[in-house]
């Protein structure tokens, strides 16, 4: 299997659900090929964060948006979790029999108090908040959502961190009874991800337990998913079943499938295209413009957060660290 050669198209052409089987279908020929997707690691410890700190004031600048909202229909028809199909509409209809109860989450590592908690424990006593959030995939469609949650460092907080607790990793529950998608081996499962401890405490980082008010829908990544607003999609882990604090950069899944193009940062960076195609605009999805008729907009630094985050990253070539 051969990926069609995208440079010889206008970026113009290119829409991004094109973009979308191009990235299904990596999957299908990496599957085939293990050894194509381990190229291109450069050093894998990036420098360390710079020691500013952002206050919760500096954030919540960034808590809301007057844009138009993507229907609630949209975002749960819409979906990427791989672990239920690679098909847009196969999250909405294989994830129904997902059971989010009970549910816990292992939190070990570097931490002074490790354990398994219940969902209802994990976040009992944090006020859920609602946060209306854009969210940029990297294909190059994006959305307005509101969800509900709670700021994920105040969960982390509970565990007591250590100093050497640089990064945390998270993963997706990988049930081969539940989860269709499983059977092909296209990402190696469970679905990781990761981030740096300043990203993971920065207030603007949320666990989602709701959106639109509502519980949140299997195919959104019930009960329990993070959402990192300033980085492509994929970075927002759903369905998370685990959350180790390391001391090294943990591995993530679509980096290890192919470090070239996702790197472990991903911050939303129209200047930095992906190697097949362009991220300076984006399809928004949102209002009553459905998903087929949807416009295009220029994409933003940090998704339009640079304000509140860009200062994580001061003395970073993103170019390098994409
Ligand atoms: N988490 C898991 N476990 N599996 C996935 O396939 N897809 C990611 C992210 N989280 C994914 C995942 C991608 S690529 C995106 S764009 C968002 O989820 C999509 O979230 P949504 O379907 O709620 O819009």
């Amino acid at each position: 299997m051969r990926l069609r050669n995208l440079s010889r198209i206008p970026a113009s052409e290119i829409t991004d659900e094109a973009v979308y089987r191009d990235r299904r279908r990596l999957l299908g020929m990496l599957a085939a090929t293990p050894l194509l997707g381990l190229s291109g690691c450069a050093e894998a410890e990036p420098p360390p964060p710079p020691k500013t700190r952002v206050s919760v004031a500096q954030a919540r600048a960034g808590f809301g948006t007057d844009e138009e909202l993507t229907r609630y229909e949209d975002i749960t028809s819409y979906n990427n979790f791989y672990e239920f199909g690679t098909n847009k509409d196969d999250p909405s209809r294989a994830a129904k029999t997902l059971r989010t109860s009970p549910w816990s989450v292992v939190v070990d590592g570097e931490c002074a108090k490790p354990g398994t908690i219940g969902l209802e424990d994990l976040l009992r006593g944090i006020a859920a908040e609602e946060r209306v959030y854009r969210l940029r995939c990297v294909e190059g469609w994006s959305m307005v959502i509101p969800w509900t949650g709670v700021p994920l460092g105040e969960v982390l907080k509970r565990f007591e961190p250590t100093s050497k607790a640089k990064y945390v990793a998270f993963t997706t529950l990988a049930d081969p009874k539940q989860m269709p998608g499983l059977r092909y081996r296209s990402i190696d499962w469970p679905y990781r991800e990761g981030l740096r401890i300043d990203e993971a405490m920065h207030p603007l980082t949320l666990l989602a337990t709701g959106l639109y008010g509502k519980a949140l829908p299997q195919q959104n990544g019930a009960p329990l998913r993070l959402v990192v607003p300033w980085k492509y999609g994929f970075k927002s882990i759903k369905s998370i079943v685990a959350i180790r604090f390391t001391e090294r950069m943990p591995k993530t899944a679509w980096n290890e499938l192919q470090p070239s193009e996702y790197g472990f940062f991903s911050n939303v960076n129209p200047a930095v295209d992906h190697p097949r195609w362009s991220q300076k605009t984006e399809r928004r999805i949102a209002g009553t413009k459905s998903k087929l008729f949807a416009g295009r907009i220029p994409t933003l630094p940090f998704n339009g957060y640079a304000d509140q985050v860009a200062s994580l990253y001061a003395g970073m070539d993103l170019r390098k660290w994409y």
